[in-house]
């Protein structure tokens, strides 16, 4: 596979092409507005010359991958993709949506993979009528440093498209492949946000602050990030949809959103992206 289309140009979406660019791969994004599908390009400009500026990558190969990239707003560039990635946002109604227009824009051999964070991909795979070439592909924030990707079977997912977006994954892009079934959350995230809410109700309830919870967690666990620095840096919008897509799922305590993370995000304080969060930015 070298023909990729990816759909959403934001934070996962340009941090998906710019890593499939960089390995090779011919690489359209498409938007719902051609100045949001400048600024994905914007965004993988940004990235590929941070990743040259720590001598991660040469300014050729650079110039190569965004040379490989395309921007669009029309569903039309698609016809010749091998695989499509979808990263639009959390809202399951969208993502039905643009599965069903995947479906008529793409040929019948097309895989279709989803960077849903939560959303069971059962949901958006039968928003289409060949459910066996959908399957989730997870990657992780920020996508050109995490080596992780999950890849996830529907009761519906045929085998073989599962094996084609992990070769792609692991020996196109060279990261790492974790297989796991379609549960709401999969591995990491089922895992992850009851920590990060459990973060939230300890700053919440006033018995430690944000930079004493992120240092001992750093400092006693050897985190990269503490857990309320990385809420702010994941988006704290991302952490409440995961959170409520788990709590439906499986009605624990434990993942049920809390409250001062809905307030939060009912004020606009979303994190880095705005500018305010946990922290001021
Ligand atoms: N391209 C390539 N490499 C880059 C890069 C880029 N654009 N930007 C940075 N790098 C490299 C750096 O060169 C450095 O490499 P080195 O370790 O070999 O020197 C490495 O990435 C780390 O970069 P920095 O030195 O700038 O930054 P930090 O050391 O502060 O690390 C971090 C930043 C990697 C983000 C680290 O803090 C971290 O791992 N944090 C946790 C992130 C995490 O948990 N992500 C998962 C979120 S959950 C999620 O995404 C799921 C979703 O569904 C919610």
């Amino acid at each position: 596979m070298q023909q990729i289309g990816v759909i959403g140009g934001g934070t996962m979406g340009a941090g998906i092409a710019e890593v499939c660019a960089k390995a090779g791969s011919d690489v359209v994004i498409v938007e719902v507005k051609q100045e949001f599908a400048d600024a994905a390009r914007a965004r993988v400009e940004k990235s590929l010359a941070k990743a040259v500026s720590r001598n991660k990558l040469a300014q050729d190969d650079a110039d190569a991958a965004l040379g490989r990239l395309r921007v669009t707003t029309d569903y039309a560039d698609l016809a010749d993709r091998e695989l499509v990635i979808e990263a639009a946002p959390e809202i399951e109604e969208l993502k039905r949506e643009i599965f069903a227009n995947l479906e008529e824009a793409t040929g019948a051999n097309t895989i279709l993979a989803t960077n849903t964070s939560s959303i069971p991909i059962i949901k958006v795979a039968t928003a289409t009528k060949t459910p066996e070439r959908v399957v989730g592909v997870h990657f992780f924030n920020p996508v050109p440093v995490m080596p992780l990707v999950e890849i996830i079977s529907t009761l519906t997912t045929a085998p073989e498209t599962a094996d084609a977006v992990s070769a792609y994954v692991t020996d196109t892009l060279g990261k790492t492949a974790v297989r796991a079934g379609d549960r709401s959350g999969f591995i990491v995230n089922a895992l992850l946000i009851p920590y990060l809410c459990q973060a939230i109700r300890m700053f919440d309830s006033g018995y430690a602050s944000a930079e004493d919870i992120d240092l001992a967690m750093k400092g006693g666990c050897g985190y990269p990030m503490g857990p309320l620095t990385l809420l702010d840096t994941i988006g704290l919008d991302v952490t409440l949809s995961a959170a409520e897509s788990l709590y439906a799922e499986f009605a624990e305590p434990h993942y049920a959103p809390p409250a001062l993370l809905r307030r939060m995000v009912d004020a606009g304080r979303l994190g880095r992206k705005t500018g305010r969060g946990f922290y001021t930015y």
